[in-house]
C-alpha cells in the first residue's frame, strides 16, 4: 500500500530569502497520527501550508495518495483538511452555515446527514443555530475541526490544536482525534507539548529551524525521555571513581566532588539500591541527592548539537 504522504527534500525559501524548510523528507502511513513538535518558528506551520498548498514550495515534491499537489492541486486538496492555527471564523454566520459553507467550497454535494454526524460527534449539534460569535473558545475550535471534515478528507492537518486551551478542553480534543482516527481519518498534529504528543501520537517527528531532525515510533522516544539522572553530591571530592563504579552510566564531576548516574525510568529495575550500596561498600559519604529528568527540551538541545558538530 502507498503512502498517505510522501514529502521529498521539501524546501521552502519565503520572499526576502529566509529558508523555513531546509528538506524535509517524510512518509506517512494511512490512518496513522503523526505529532510534529517542534519550538517556535521550528518550520510546523510553514510545513503545514506547504503541503496545503496555502504556500507554494520553493523545490521538492508533495504527494497526498499518489497525486502531486502541484499538478494535481484540487484532488489533493480535497484529500486534505486543515485546522489552521489561527482561528479564523465568520461571526455572524452560524455553526451550520459554517461547516455547509466549507464542504460547498469544495464542490462537494450537500450531505446534512454527514455534517450532523460530524456536528454531534464534536459536541456541537445543540449549537447548529448560534452565531459563531456566541460561542466560547473552546466551541470554535471545535467548530474549526468541523469545518475541516466537512468535505470528508482522508488527512487531517491540526496546527496546535490545544495552545491556549484549559485541561479539559485538552483531554478533549485528544479523544477527539482518537475517534476520527478510528473512523480512518490520518492525522498530523503540531504541538509543542510533549505530554499532547505521547498522549496520542503513533509516531514523533522532531523538528527545529526548517530541518526534521527525527521521526520515531512514540514508544521509542518516549524511552529516551524517560532517562533520569540522580545526582550524588560527595561528602569528600575524590579523584578518581573506585573500581565498583566505574560503569558507563556513571560519571564524575570534573573536581571530584559529584557522581551523575544515568538509568532508565522505564526499566524493572533503577540499580539505584545496588548503586548506593557500592558506594557505601567503597567507603565514600553522600552530602545530597537529587534527580533530573530529561525533557523534550533537552533532546532538542541535543539533537541540535549533535547536528552541528
Ligand atoms: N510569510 C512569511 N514570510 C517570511 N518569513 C516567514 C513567513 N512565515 C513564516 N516565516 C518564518 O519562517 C519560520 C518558520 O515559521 P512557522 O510559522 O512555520 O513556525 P512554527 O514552527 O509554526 O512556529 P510556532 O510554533 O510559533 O507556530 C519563522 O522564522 C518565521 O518567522
Ligand atoms: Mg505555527
Amino acid at each position: 500500500m502507498t503512502a498517505i504522504l510522501e514529502i521529498n527534500d521539501l524546501k521552502k525559501v519565503y520572499e526576502g530569502g529566509f529558508e523555513a524548510l531546509k528538506g524535509v523528507t517524510l512518509s506517512i502511513e494511512r490512518g496513522e497520527i503523526l505529532a510534529l513538535l517542534g519550538p517556535n518558528g521550528a518550520g510546523k506551520t510553514t510545513l503545514i501550508s506547504t503541503i496545503c498548498g496555502i504556500s507554494t514550495s520553493s523545490s521538492g515534491s508533495v504527494f497526498v495518495d499518489g497525486h502531486c499537489i502541484e499538478k494535481d492541486f484540487r484532488v489533493t486538496r480535497s484529500k486534505i483538511g486543515l485546522v489552521p492555527q489561527e482561528i479564523n471564523l465568520e461571526p455572524f454566520e452560524t455553526v451550520m452555515n459554517t461547516v455547509r459553507f466549507s464542504r460547498g467550497l469544495f464542490g462537494k454535494p450537500r450531505n446534512d446527514a454527514y455534517l450532523e454526524k460530524l456536528l454531534r460527534q464534536l459536541s456541537l449539534w445543540e449549537k447548529r443555530g448560534n452565531r459563531i460569535m456566541e460561542l466560547s473558545g473552546g466551541m470554535k475550535r471545535r467548530v474549526l475541526i468541523a469545518k475541516a471534515l466537512s468535505h470528508e478528507p482522508s488527512v487531517l492537518f491540526l496546527d496546535e490544536p490545544t495552545a491556549g486551551v484549559d485541561v479539559e478542553l485538552r483531554k478533549d480534543m485528544w479523544n477527539i482525534v482518537a475517534e476520527l482516527k478510528a473512523t480512518g481519518v490520518t492525522i498530523i498534529l503540531t504541538t509543542h507539548y510533549i505530554e499532547e504528543a505521547e498522549a496520542i501520537a503513533d509516531r514523533i517527528g522532531v523538528i527545529s529551524k526548517g530541518e526534521l531532525l527525527l521521526v520515531e515510533e512514540k514508544s521509542a522516544l518516549m524511552k529516551r525521555l524517560g532517562q533520569k539522572q540522580l545526582q550524588i553530591e560527595l561528602q569528600e571530592p575524590v579523584t578518581a571513581l573506585p573500581e565498583a563504579l566505574q560503569t558507563e552510566n556513571i560519571a564524575l564531576s570534573g573536581d571530584g566532588s559529584t557522581l551523575t548516574y544515568t538509568y532508565d525510568t522505564q526499566a524493572k529495575r533503577t540499580g539505584i539500591t545496588k548503586l548506593l550500596a557500592d558506594l557505601a561498600a567503597a567507603g565514600l559519604q553522600l552530602r545530597d541527592l537529587q534527580t533530573e529528568q530529561s525533557s523534550l527540551e533537552d533532546i532538542f538541545v541535543g539533537l541540535v548539537q549533535e547536528k552541528s558538530t
